[in-house]
């Protein structure tokens, strides 16, 4: 399974958005996918549908409990995708854990030897505490949605110091994919002038694909679907659509091809 961890300490910049349809996406491609809902909020399990009556075994369960992964696993309604749900619990392990031995390594252990899918997408909490810990020290590579704003650079580059604290100390071999520029609008200058900062400091790391600000990726989570099956023709799935795609041409080879 390729663990991607989609992370940026900053919050409301289309972390969420992106893993749920990225996630979907790639289900619709073929791909077993599975999702794993990292935030207390628990915003990508109600965005697939998975309301919060219905979360029982969470990733919670998984990280504190040591429940194993199959039986943390939940289908949704979206064919080939499935989820380890969050729940408020959630917001208490990362102060639970702080006393468990091997703290940063919990979900990598977690996900040691699982072969039910293909792809997993970690939505991380707008924060560099252990529970994102947990997802870079699990993932093979991450994927940073960047929203094109004026802080947007400063925010990153703490983002990419922890990056290289994590490979220096817990997982040398964690990759970047790439940085995805979410919520772009094409009539404000900042948001132009950012990304072309962006491109120019980060070069070929940067997505081609561009998220736009779009009200159907906004509306979708309220009906609980993922934007690609609430609106598929709307410019905001295409673009993640696209994104998607390009996200599987950079995948490493031998992963695929198996
Ligand atoms: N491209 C977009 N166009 C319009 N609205 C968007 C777009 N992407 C995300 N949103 C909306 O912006 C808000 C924040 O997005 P999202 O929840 O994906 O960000 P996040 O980084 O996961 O937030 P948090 O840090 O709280 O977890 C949500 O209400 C979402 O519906
Ligand atoms: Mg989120």
């Amino acid at each position: 399974m390729i663990v991607i961890a989609i992370a940026n300490q900053k919050g409301g910049v289309g972390k969420t958005t992106s893993a749920i349809n990225i996630a979907t996406a790639m289900a619709a491609s073929g791909w077993r996918t599975l999702l794993v809902d990292l935030d207390p909020q628990g915003n990508a399990s109600t965005g697939v549908g998975l309301g919060a009556s219905q979360r029982d075994m969470s990733s919670y369960d998984l990280l504190v409990d040591d429940v194993p992964l199959a039986e943390c696993v939940t289908r949704t309604n979206i064919p080939g995708l499935d989820l380890v749900p969050a729940t408020v619990d959630l917001s208490g392990a990362e102060i639970e854990l702080v006393s468990v031995e091997g703290r940063t390594d919990r979900l990598r252990r977690a996900f040691a030897n699982h072969t039910a899918h293909d792809v997993c997408f970690i939505d991380c909490p707008p924060s560099l505490g252990l529970l994102t810990l947990n997802a870079l020290c699990a993932a093979d590579t991450l994927l940073v949605p960047l929203q094109c704003e004026f802080f947007a650079l400063e925010g990153l580059s703490q983002l990419l110091q922890t990056v290289e604290q994590v490979q220096q100390r817990f997982n040398p071999d964690l990759g970047i994919i790439g940085i995805a520029l979410t919520m772009f609008d094409r009539r404000n200058r900042l948001t132009d002038q950012v990304a072309d900062d962006v491109r120019e400091c980060l070069g070929n790391l940067v997505f081609e694909a561009v998220i736009p600000r779009n009200v159907r990726l906004s509306e979708a989570p309220s009906h609980g679907l993922p934007a690609l099956v609430y609106d598929h023709a709307c410019t905001g799935s295409k673009a993640y659509m696209d994104l998607a795609k390009e996200l599987i041409g950079r995948l490493p080879k031998q992963k695929v091809a198996a």
